[in-house]
């Protein structure tokens, strides 16, 4: 379910952008942590208790990162990254640094309007991640948002309407939605987006209400089972390889310490253009932070589970 704008002989350029990277040990993606101001309420992430002061230290552009790095894949987050106002210009100036990319932007999508999207859209933004993690009424509550989820709903229509076609699901499988994995599923497939599936972590701020250990790991194996099944008779929707949903009990069992390594080939630029990476081998990301980030100074950031260099 890739965007009409890439045509098949992209896949070449990137797979040799992908090699280029490889053999010079660079980051192969960089999240863009616009702003960590958030107007949500989530208990299991703390970024919406950031005081609104934050604002007067976030960088107004990332183009010397995106420059520096150079990375085949982008993505704009948060926080929640439309609460920026200047996005637009963030996304084109990142869009004007790299030669060859894929840029996603994930939002809770409380405001995300179709004409909001659409100028996004027009900047550089080539597919939207929607955090979507209960159908019902679970999804307001949870994220603190009245009216969430029905808004996320009449969003997507009015989006492809203007001719955005890549829109996908963040889906966060937790202890207390295991019921809604296979729904939303279905709702994305009637919708014509994708849904990618990840697990829920304690890392971000310690809360392990929603820990999916103990009684819920035969309910989850289960579910894992259907969406391999769901994957095998309708590709497209389902976004995650079938390994990395396979390893999906392992890790929840505690027999590996992620389902997927890729966060090794990942760098986090903060909102004052400090960097993190949970990967020991991007020795570009030593040299951005002894130039001393996009003005930053100080050490990098650190975040739980990630390891700073
Ligand atoms: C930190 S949010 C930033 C973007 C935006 N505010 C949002 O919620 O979509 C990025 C993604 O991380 C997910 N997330 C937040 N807390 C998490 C946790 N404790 N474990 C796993 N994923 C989490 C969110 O659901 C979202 O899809
Ligand atoms: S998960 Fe997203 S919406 Fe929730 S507090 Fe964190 S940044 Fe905000």
């Amino acid at each position: 379910m890739l965007s009409a704008r890439f045509k098949p002989w992209h896949v070449a350029l990137f797979l040799g952008k992908y090699a280029w990277l490889t053999a010079r040990r660079r980051p192969v993606l960089v999240h863009f942590e616009v702003t960590l101001r958030c107007n949500a309420g989530c208990s299991f992430c703390d970024y919406w208790k950031t005081d609104a002061s934050a604002r007067a230290s976030e960088l107004k552009s990332f183009a010397d990162a995106a420059r520096f790095f150079n990375p085949m894949l982008v993505t704009f987050t948060g926080g929640e990254p439309l609460l920026r106002r200047d996005l637009e210009s963030i996304v084109a100036e990142v869009d004007r640094a790299i030669a060859l990319k894929y840029v996603t932007l994930i939002t809770h999508g409380g405001m995300l309007t179709a004409d909001r999207a659409e100028s996004l859209w027009n900047a550089g933004v080539h597919q939207f991640n929607i955090s979507l993690d209960y159908l019902d009424e679970r999804h307001d509550l949870a994220r603190g948002i009245p009216g969430l989820g029905a808004k996320i709903m009449a969003a997507i229509p009015a989006m492809r309407a203007r001719g955005i076609d890549n829109i996908r699901f963040n889906t966060v499988i937790k202890n207390d939605n295991l019921d809604q994995i296979v729904p939303i599923v279905l709702r994305a497939r009637e919708l014509g987006v994708g849904v990618n599936f990840s697990v829920y972590t304690d890392a971000k701020n310690g809360n392990r209400d929603y820990l999916l250990s103990g009684e819920p790991e035969r309910e989850l194996a289960d579910v894992v089972r259907q969406l391999l099944d769901i994957k095998r008779r309708r590709r497209g929707v389902i976004t995650n390889s079938d390994y990395y949903l396979e390893q999906i009990p392992r890790y929840v069992g505690g027999e590996m310490r992620e389902p997927c390594r890729s966060g090794i080939r990942t760098i986090h630029i903060d909102p004052t253009g400090r960097h993190s990476t949970a990967g020991v081998t991007v020795t570009r990301a030593a040299r951005w932070e002894r130039r001393g980030g996009s003005g930053a100074v100080g050490p990098a950031r650190g975040t739980a589970g990630a390891q700073t260099l």
